[in-house]
């Protein structure tokens, strides 16, 4: 039976929603964690003598987290490889780059372990890495039709342990891998509670090496997994599915969710600009990676919506980064567009930006928050005005924009708290390109 959104939709014969669940790896949180990451493996069953790989990239060679991380990990007698070619972003390709090195090395069996060290674009590469190699065939027999086989993962495989070096993406507790597909300009998803990884081990002490610009886009990020967990619909406006393995894996916002948004926000928005500006502030450091974790726990379990859905064709197209197009987009999609969903709900996410809501209506709070969303983006000093500065895009390109979304979308805009058209969508990128005169 068809899984619809709509609790009105069809004679389906199935009920509302009743029940939620959370899945999460095990979290290991805090400065010099990446010392316990042996401790974390053996914890999930990695023996002694066992054979591990180690995904990254060159920059975090070059930095030396990715040689702290191996000479611990040798230091507990683990023997180990690292594959430091993750690319930005990756493609299918340079994911089946990473898994046919696996199989140059190992044969079909794959590693004992692997460890993610990096950015959203490794912890992607190593969880598509460890499920193909778990589940047979190649990243395509896996990523939805019409541009993979849209098979389903049946397979975790052996232990997978993200390390997060930067304050943002949320990859290492997220069941999904990003894929880019170049020939086609889209991006693709692997969605699965198989590609979960089992732990995460999260330490600031890698994230204080991240230049400014990055540590604003991704602290960018994080904000949009809190704001649009925060605000998108409840999980009881899905009909319940027969069997409970059915449930999406993004099911909706729950009264966890909201716990997790509002320490997020909070944690995020006052942190940020310490990181930005002095990014040997530890302590600022570890707050905005914790604000990170909780917006990731909030937004990734409830589920992303239209301001993500947006970003994907134009990362894909003019090659942005993931978090300074959700810093670009989110005035006018997740805040404008989307505040006539629950206006109530914008005026108290205005009160966890610090807006003085007394005296105003629910629609001057929304518009409060807009504005003070985007005197913390300037405050920051690196962050594009809007889409025209962040990649020249001008308002003949949004036709195209607008049509990608909403035809390689539809997981995430399914997710979406107010229904949008390809019309808005168009209306919407408009919006975005420039929130504010340079
Ligand atoms: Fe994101």
């Amino acid at each position: 039976m068809g899984y619809e959104r709509s609790v009105s939709a069809g004679n389906s014969g199935l009920s509302p929603e009743t029940v939620w669940s959370i899945k999460m790896p095990e979290l290991r949180f805090g400065r010099d964690a990446t010392d316990e990451l042996a401790f974390q493996l053996r914890d999930l069953g990695v023996g002694d003598d066992a054979h591990g790989l180690v995904v990254t990239d060159e920059n975090l060679v070059d930095i030396g987290h990715a040689g702290r991380v191996r000479a611990h990990l040798e230091d507990a007698g683990f023997a180990v490889d690292v594959y430091d070619e993750s690319e930005r972003e990756p493609s299918v390709e340079a994911v089946e780059d990473c898994i046919s090195f696996v199989r140059d090395e190992t044969g079909e069996a794959g590693y004992d372990f692997y460890v993610g060290l990096g950015g959203g674009s490794c912890m992607d590469t190593a969880k598509a890495t460890r499920a193909v190699i778990a589940n047979g065939g190649g990243p395509l027999d896996y990523v939805a039709e019409p541009t993979g086989e849209g098979n389903s993962l049946t397979q975790s495989g052996e232990p997978l342990v993200l390390m997060p070096t930067t304050a943002g993406t949320g990859a290492e507790i997220s069941p999904v891998a990003i894929l880019s597909v170049p020939e086609k300009q889209i991006k693709e998803g692997i969605s699965s509670g198989h590609l979960r990884a089992d732990a995460a081990v999260l330490d600031p002490t890698l994230t204080t090496t991240l230049p400014p610009d990055l540590t604003a886009k991704t602290a960018m990020d994080a904000l949009g997994h809190a704001i649009e967990g925060y605000t998108t619909h409840e999980y009881d406006s899905l009909l319940r599915p027969e069997d409970p393995s059915e449930r999406p894996v993004y099911a909706g916002r729950t009264p966890l969710t909201e716990m997790f948004s509002e320490k997020a926000i909070d944690l995020l928005s006052s942190n940020v600009r310490a990181a930005v500006h002095n990014g040997d502030d530890l302590e600022a450091r570890e707050r905005m990676l914790q604000g990170a974790l909780f917006g990731a726990i909030a937004g990734l379990t409830a589920g992303a919506s239209l301001c993500h859905a947006m970003a994907y064709p134009v990362g894909n197209k003019y090659h942005t980064k993931h978090g300074e197009t959700i810093a670009v987009l989110t005035p006018a999609s997740t805040i404008d567009y989307n505040s006539a969903s629950d206006p109530a709900r914008f005026a108290k996410l205005a009160e966890m930006f610090d807006v003085d809501t007394a005296g105003m209506t629910n629609r001057e709070a929304a518009d409060a928050l807009k504005e003070q969303y985007i005197q913390l983006q300037r405050d920051l000093n690196v962050l594009p005005s809007g889409l025209t500065e962040l990649a020249d895009i001008t308002a003949d390109d949004v036709d195209w924009l607008a049509k990608q979304t909403v035809e390689t979308q539809d997981r995430l805009l399914r997710c979406n708290p107010r229904p949008v058209t390809e019309s808005d969508v168009r209306e919407i990128f408009l919006d975005a390109l420039r929130n504010w005169e340079e």
